[in-house]
């Protein structure tokens, strides 16, 4: 698997030699202008985590550009984008589903899923993708909570992708505590810095984690890991 990080919460990811977007908001993050072009994204899928404007934004110009992409999500997500031309694949909390990427499961998150029109976004979640004999767990906006100690009893985690910009998720502390619930040494965290409320001291931060004897990667726009 291999994973670029797009800015604020969003994602490409190759697996299985699909190509899927994460949460795509590009065109309103100033910090991803000129280092990542939206109309040059080639996806299969699109996933999305809840409805919130800044993970939601660009799905729709995404969809125009790459016809015959699949939006996977919760069902009023899936519902929503589907009364506007894009088909998708609903899920709900706790169901997996076979892909030819691989295995999808659609996990609890602790939050809020409203639409930027106001209309019912479903409940927030996160993913884990199991795809090439490695697993990813990408948390969604959460907070810290207790059901992350079942999500490496879904697949051994070989890595996570955690929000750790605080205030309207967990915060760097919350992430690291996440880290030890999910049995790993090293997250990955975004949803971070974007914008003024969740921009966060990167020090305090990565001295959080070590406190925990853990490590937090801070990731730079367009930067790629493999698994
Ligand atoms: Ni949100
Ligand atoms: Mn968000």
């Amino acid at each position: 698997m291999k994973i670029q990080y797009l800015g604020h919460a969003s994602l490409l990811i190759e697996a299985a030699g699909e190509r899927l977007v994460v949460d795509p908001f590009i065109t309103g993050n100033p910090m991803a202008n000129g280092k990542i072009d939206v109309n040059a994204i080639k996806a299969d899928y699109i996933l999305v985590t809840h409805a919130h404007q800044d993970h939601i934004l660009d799905v729709e110009r995404i969809a125009a550009n790459n016809p015959g992409i699949m939006l996977v999500s919760n069902f009023e997500i899936v519902n929503y984008f589907g009364q506007r031309g894009i088909q998708g694949h609903p899920m709900n909390h706790g169901g997996s589903w076979h892909f030819d990427f691989g295995r999808l499961t659609y996990v609890n998150a602790i939050h809020t899923s409203s639409f930027p029109d106001g209309s019912y976004g479903g409940q927030p979640g996160g993913f884990v993708i199991e795809s090439e004999g490695k697993a990813l767990y990408i948390a969604g906006d959460t907070a810290l909570t207790y059901d992350m100690k079942i999500v490496p009893m879904i697949a051994r985690l070989d890595a996570a992708i955690l929000p750790v910009g605080d205030n309207f998720t967990m915060g760097p502390e919350g992430a690291a505590m996440a880290a030890d619930f999910l049995g790993l040494d090293r997250i990955v965290g975004y949803h971070f810095d974007t914008f003024d409320l969740i921009k966060i001291d990167h020090g305090r931060a990565y001295d959080a984690f070590a406190k925990q004897g853990k490590e937090l990667i801070l990731p730079e726009i367009g930067d790629i890991f493999e698994l």
